[in-house]
């Protein structure tokens, strides 16, 4: 039997950071939604059946937009296998919930996790994930942070206090996906709903577990859509890749 690759997206978050309006993933990025952009790279590698994988998506979204991206789904993804379910108050609970969608998954299988809100993913970042899990229980997609970071402590007046400057080539910034095989995965997220535990990724969780994490290449340019400005810098970088047409008909 072919082994199953299922692509999680937790699109669930609240948006809160981006104001006021449209939620952010249905915030146009040169033509398309946001959510419709990330879809559209992960239906390519689905579609290609990269290493010969039998590929889902399982979709994590809220009660305001699951009508409208099934409708999208339908239009544009039919050939797809997909299905939805309804997030939770954190990004920890909204991925356990689409972990619960899985019911027919060997220990074995990959479960990548793919940010909604990071529609810039290339396939180049997603098959160098996939084939580190042939090799790896955890992988996650990073890059070597660039600036210099500071250890602070935020003082009784607000104001930052720094307490030291850590060497930045020991340090990377994670991106997604972050793949898993199912046994994993849910192991991590039994732990982590049974206990209480909320993470801002996933590996935080591998981690805990004791799983051992390989970071495979991201991009700089797998940036998460946050903020205005976000949506202005992803337009320019969909348009230097030369992509200016939405990617859909
Ligand atoms: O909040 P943050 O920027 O870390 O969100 C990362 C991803 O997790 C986004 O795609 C967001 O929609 C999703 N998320 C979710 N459920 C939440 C919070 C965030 O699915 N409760």
């Amino acid at each position: 039997m072919e082994r199953k690759c299922y692509f999680l997206i937790p699109a669930a978050g609240s948006g809160t950071r981006m104001g006021a309006g449209l939620p952010k993933l249905m915030r146009n990025v040169e033509g398309s939604p946001v959510i419709l952009r990330t879809l559209g790279a992960i239906a390519e590698v689905c579609r290609k059946r990269y290493s010969g994988l039998d590929y889902r998506i399982i979709l994590v979204t809220t009660n305001d937009l699951i009508d409208t991206l099934k409708a999208m789904c339908s239009e544009y993804f039919s050939d797809i296998n997909i299905s939805f379910t309804l997030g939770g108050a954190t990004r920890t609970e909204s991925v356990s919930k689409g972990i619960g969608l899985i019911t027919d998954a060997a220990e074995d299988d990959f479960v990548l996790v793919h940010d909604g809100a990071r529609c810039l993913i290339t396939e180049e970042e997603i098959t160098a994930c996939i084939d580190g899990l042939m090799v790896h229980e955890v992988c996650a997609s990073a890059v070597p942070v660039k600036n210099t970071l500071k250890q602070v402590e935020v003082l009784p007046s607000g104001e930052v206090k720094v307490i030291s400057t850590p060497d930045r080539s020991g340090f990377y910034e994670i991106l997604t996906p972050q793949g898993f095989r199912y046994g994993g995965i849910r192991k991590c997220y039994d732990k982590a709903i049974n206990e209480g535990i909320t993470a801002t990724d996933d590996t935080a969780l591998a981690e805990l577990l004791g799983l051992e994490v390989i970071l495979t290449k991201g991009l700089y340019s797998n940036l998460k859509i946050t903020t205005p400005e976000d949506i202005a810098i992803a337009s320019e970088i969909v348009r230097s890749r030369g992509e200016s047409e939405p990617f859909h008909d």
